[in-house]
């Protein structure tokens, strides 16, 4: 196995390209562009963008940096949203007071839109990528933002449906979660000119990490202080999740399974040496923790 990279710099390199690509706080108008700003640096693992740039082979030029922030913005877009008093009703996000509450509602909804315009107009402009990579990514950002993706899971989430079934709910996380990942990873193997076969297995390796991650989210629902995750906790309690759902042997099951399953697809992509299985690696270090703690 590679090395554990330094994610901390590749991290920094990664706030510091997302401070490029937002307009100044200073500029008109700054009550929007300081509660984009507010949104988007605040506490963020920022773990979208490392995957991205994991995928390219660790590449830190400034058109792969710009590339990987594109995810970083749509999740900064979908968690204020989901802050919102008509969605989640939470309070604290990233460490500090939401946005809609530090700014305004109407604030918090205009930044989110505008981070997912920004999204789309970083991929246009972004240079030395060739026209036809920047309509696959922009399609499958398309894809994986819509009804069939984040903003579809994130309908069936606040609805609470489907209930019951686990291979439905397993869908919905796919979609309200492992999307996300799946444009993150793939949009890093596209900028390697890599071909379709990879592209599949990294698309089957997010499905399996977007399981595992938004399991491991739920996880931390069960946390007593807001201190442990920056973000509401127990917020979940009146959902149906796959933690309600599940037996701890079938958590303990799942986790095993996913975790088997993503290890499996990397190798298939060709990644199972690399820093993107390392990172990987750590997570499911950290999902195994959680759930150890949680005496599943
Ligand atoms: C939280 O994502 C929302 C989910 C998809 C579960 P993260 O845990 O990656 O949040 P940040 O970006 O670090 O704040
Ligand atoms: C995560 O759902 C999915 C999103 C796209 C926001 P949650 O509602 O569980 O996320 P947190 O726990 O508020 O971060
Ligand atoms: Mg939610
Ligand atoms: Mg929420
Ligand atoms: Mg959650």
């Amino acid at each position: 196995m590679t090395p554990p990279m330094d994610i901390v710099h590749l991290k920094s390199m990664v706030n510091a390209t997302l401070l490029e690509l937002m307009p100044a706080q200073e500029t008109s108008p700054t009550h929007l562009h300081q509660g984009m700003h507010y949104a988007l640096l605040g506490s963020g693992k920022r773990l979208r963008p490392l995957l991205t740039l994991l995928a390219a082979n660790v590449a830190t030029d400034s058109h792969t940096l710009r590339m990987a922030c594109v995810s970083e913005l749509v999740h900064t877009a979908s968690l204020i949203l989901d802050d919102l008093p008509c969605m989640d009703d939470a309070t604290m996000r990233r460490d500090r007071p939401c946005t809609h509450i530090r700014f305004s509602e109407s604030t918090a909804i205009l930044a989110s839109t505008n981070f997912l315009n920004l999204a789309y107009g970083v991929i246009a402009d972004c240079p030395n990528v060739d026209a036809s990579t920047k309509v696959a990514v922009s399609a499958h950002l398309s894809h994986v933002i819509g009804s069939m993706g984040l903003v579809g899971g994130q309908i069936a989430d606040l609805q609470n449906h489907p209930v019951g079934t686990k291979s439905a709910i397993e869908q919905l996380y796919h979609q309200k979660t492992g999307c996300l990942f799946e444009f993150a990873v793939v949009t890093g193997a596209r900028l390697r000119g890599l071909d379709a076969e990879v592209i599949d297995a990294l698309t089957r390796f997010a499905r399996a990490f977007g399981l595992l991650f938004q399991l491991y989210d739920d996880m931390l629902d069960h946390s007593t202080f807001v201190q442990e995750t920056g973000k509401d906790v127990q917020q979940d309690a009146a959902k149906t999740t796959l933690l309600s759902l599940y037996t701890p042997e079938e958590v303990r099951g799942a986790l095993s399974n996913a975790q088997a399953m993503a290890r499996e697809q990397l190798r298939r992509a060709g990644y199972d040496e690399s820093s993107l299985a390392a990172l990987v690696e750590q997570q499911f270090v950290a999902f195994n923790g959680a759930a150890q703690r949680l005496g599943v």
